[in-house]
């Protein structure tokens, strides 16, 4: 029976533990280029003895970012920041990961402590025209988007795959594919965001088509020996939207494409509805969508390592990935293994203090 510090392997990657740091927005960058403090911010985590570390959400074009201060992926300037990070992480022990992304609909808005992160209309200084499936508003707040033409959907294909080219050369080791909250790939397989009436639209099959022709584009230029992920949104929580059973069969079409491990989130994609979020809310998806032979990462109000090894033990998932808990306490995972009397990965340097 796995635990959590068990190391896994996944393809030919090995991490030291099952605690990844879930990916988070910092909203900290000028054009786009990562810097100190995405340097700092995530060497830190693989010193605190995270195995998995996958940097935040980053745009493979500009129009992608949810703010102006968004990291992004799109041209080569950016890959030489990138491996100051890849290398401040692998260094310390954690394997470097990515998640390449597009907001669709929900991009061009402040960031969350500025303006209460609301949207900056298309006409305003810092703002620009969002796209998506549909001509349909993420609420009332945010702009109508622009409809992508199937041309438009291959181009982003193509940029997604050049981030991706990108990510190896920086260093990565791990790629995760944003297709959850609301952003552009989710808002494609979700039939409350998508009412397109051509190949991209309607049937289930035709709802991830978007995300599968992504996913396949991807695959063929990030390596067989490297780990591919998808995070989903495995429920809109909402009626008539996507749901855990369509979750389940998007995760065997995923497996059959290369992708190693889904990471299971949910929500985002409609604007108000009621989440019962609590302990580990989003591990029944995680549960669920492993049943189909795929590897998992279940995230979410995991903050405790009873917990966390619990989910690891009874095969809810196979990576728990910590997100505001981590930015609470870089050294949860060292302090993890100590309270469950575990020999812990402390950096010499450390060792007085533990
Ligand atoms: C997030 N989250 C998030 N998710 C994602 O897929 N890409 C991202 O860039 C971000 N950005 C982000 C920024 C901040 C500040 C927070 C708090 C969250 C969601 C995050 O990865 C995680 O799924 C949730 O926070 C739930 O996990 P916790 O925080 O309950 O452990």
């Amino acid at each position: 029976m796995a635990h959590l510090f068990e190391p896994l392997t996944v393809r030919s990657i090995t991490l030291r533990n099952r605690i990844g740091v879930s990916p988070m927005c910092m909203y900290s960058y000028k054009d786009g280029l990562s810097n100190d403090w995405q340097v700092v911010h995530l060497g830190a985590r693989a010193v605190g003895g995270a195995g998995l570390v996958i940097s935040e959400a980053t745009a493979v074009e500009p129009r992608g970012r949810i703010t102006p201060h968004d990291v992004g992926i799109w041209s080569d300037a950016h890959i030489e920041p990138f491996t100051r990070v890849t290398r401040a992480i692998k260094s310390n022990g954690a394997v470097p990961g990515i998640q390449i992304a597009h907001a669709g609909r929900k991009a061009s808005t402040n960031r969350p402590w500025d303006h209460n992160g609301s949207p900056i209309q298309p006409d305003e200084p810092d703002g620009w025209p969002v796209a998506g499936p549909s001509p349909i508003a993420f609420n009332d707040d945010y702009p109508v988007p622009h409809e992508l033409s199937v041309e438009e959907i291959h181009a982003i294909q193509n940029l997604f795959r050049d981030g991706a080219r990108r990510a190896l050369t920086a260093g990565f080791e791990w790629l995760e594919i944003h297709a959850a909250h609301g952003y552009l790939l989710h808002s494609f397989y979700s039939p409350l965001s998508n009412h397109r009436t051509d190949d991209y639209g309607g049937s289930f099959e035709n709802r991830i088509r978007f995300l599968m022709e992504t996913v396949k584009m991807i695959r063929s230029v990030w390596p067989e020996k490297l780990p591919l992920a998808v995070r989903i949104s495995g429920t809109d929580w909402a009626e008539g939207g996507w749901t855990v059973e369509e979750s389940v069969e998007l995760a065997r079409h995923l497996m059959k494409e290369g992708v190693d491990l889904v990471d299971c989130s949910s929500g985002g994609g409609v604007s108000g509805v009621h989440i019962p979020t609590g302990p580990g809310y989003q591990v029944p998806i995680s549960e669920a969508v492993r049943s189909t032979g795929i590897l998992t990462a279940a995230v979410g109000l995991i903050t405790n390592p009873e917990q966390a090894d619990a989910i690891i033990r009874s095969g809810q998932a196979d990576i728990v990935l910590l997100g505001r808990e981590m930015l609470r306490n870089p050294y949860w995972p060292l302090q993890a293994y100590r309270s469950l009397k575990q020999p812990a990965p402390i950096p010499s340097q450390y060792l007085r203090a533990f």
